[in-house]
């Protein structure tokens, strides 16, 4: 099961680049721009990364990327991720970034966007991996500070498919960011929300309603809300799932109380993702792998997990029906 599990096409379809920087680059980049962490070392950081909740997690991510200053950094980063998920055989990712998190440390937009796209075209040439581009909004911040963010991507627009939210969900609730995301999709851009990972169900509806999402990260929550679920599945909007992150943010107990094999069984689009996977314990992987081992999750299961994910991703139909088939020919060929 696990080289099946390793083997298989996979596409990712949440991942917060800054989530993906390891603790090694971390301290790489601290020393290359002479800037001082709060931790002594590498061990040190690692035990920092026992999180009670959301907010606990969103202190210390925040902080470790204080360290991202020069293009350079953002493609290092961004390279390190794409190895690593070329090494998992991720076919296709859509990466969320935070522009915010970097502008407002006087860090410039064009640096953060340049420095990703590089390593994202060389994947392309190098790695034969595809990738989409996704800006988040944090939406602890105000709204208009994210219509200003809109505004300072603009001259980037064609890097970027969609704009997300993500950042502390309790308190702000997608309804917050409508008349942005009213904006963004006049310009083109598609939408997507975290919802429904610490919040309630409601936010799902605000982001299917007011948002007009193609796909809700997380989603979790949606089980608490029957006409929710008919809803989700009538309209197969699909839920990017992240496991080790749940059961990390304590959304879950342990994974063997997590419930994609139930979201599955209600016939929800579900998909496996890593969210931030240097601060969660695992890449795609090792999320399908934990998840696999403890709901005991059988081929068909797993197979109906990637394709959900390339029927999710944003890509035109000729590139999804190639990665589809693809994973056909895989699982036909490992079935021998
Ligand atoms: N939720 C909300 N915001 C985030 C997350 C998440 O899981 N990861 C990085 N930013
Ligand atoms: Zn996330």
């Amino acid at each position: 099961m696990k080289s099946f599990i390793k083997g298989l096409p996979k596409a990712e379809l949440h991942i917060h680049i800054e989530g993906s920087l390891e603790p090694e680059l971390m301290f790489e980049l601290a020393a290359r721009n002479n800037i001082s962490l709060p931790f002594g070392s590498i061990e040190e950081v690692r035990k920092a990364y026992n999180f009670s909740d959301l907010q606990s997690f969103l202190n210390i991510y925040y902080a470790g990327a204080g360290v991202l200053i020069n293009e350079q950094d953002f493609y290092d980063m961004t390279w390190a991720y794409l190895k690593k998920a070329h090494a998992q055989n991720v076919r296709h990712t859509e990466i969320f970034f935070d522009p915010q998190t970097h502008t407002n440390r006087g860090v410039p937009f064009e640096t953060v966007i340049y420095g990703v796209h590089a390593a994202l075209v060389d994947a392309e040439h190098e790695l034969e991996l595809s990738s989409k581009l996704i800006m988040c909004f944090l939406r602890h911040l105000s709204a208009a500070a994210a219509a200003e963010t809109l505004e300072q991507a603009l001259p980037f627009q064609d890097l970027i498919v969609a704009v997300g939210l993500d950042s502390s969900e309790i308190g702000h609730p997608p309804q917050k960011f409508t008349p942005v995301f009213d904006q963004a999709r006049a310009l083109g851009f598609r939408t997507v929300a975290h919802a429904g990972e610490e919040g309630p169900p409601e936010y799902i509806w605000q982001a299917l309603d007011l948002l007009k999402v193609s796909r809700i990260d997380h989603g979790v929550r949606c089980v608490e809300d029957t006409r929710l679920v008919e809803r989700l599945a009538a309209e197969q909007t699909p839920l990017t799932v992240c496991p080790l992150s749940n059961v990390k943010l304590r959304v879950f107990d342990s994974m063997e109380q997590h419930n994609l094999k139930e979201l599955l069984g209600l016939g929800l689009c579900a998909t496996v993702n890593s969210d931030d996977p240097a601060y969660f314990g695992g890449y795609m992987t090792e999320n399908f792998l934990a998840v696999q081992q403890a709901l005991a999750l059988d081929r068909d299961e797993l197979q109906r997990l990637v394709r959900n994910s390339f029927e999710a991703a944003f890509l035109d139909q000729a590139e999804r029906q190639r990665f589809i088939q693809e994973l056909d020919s895989y699982v036909a060929d490992t079935s021998r």
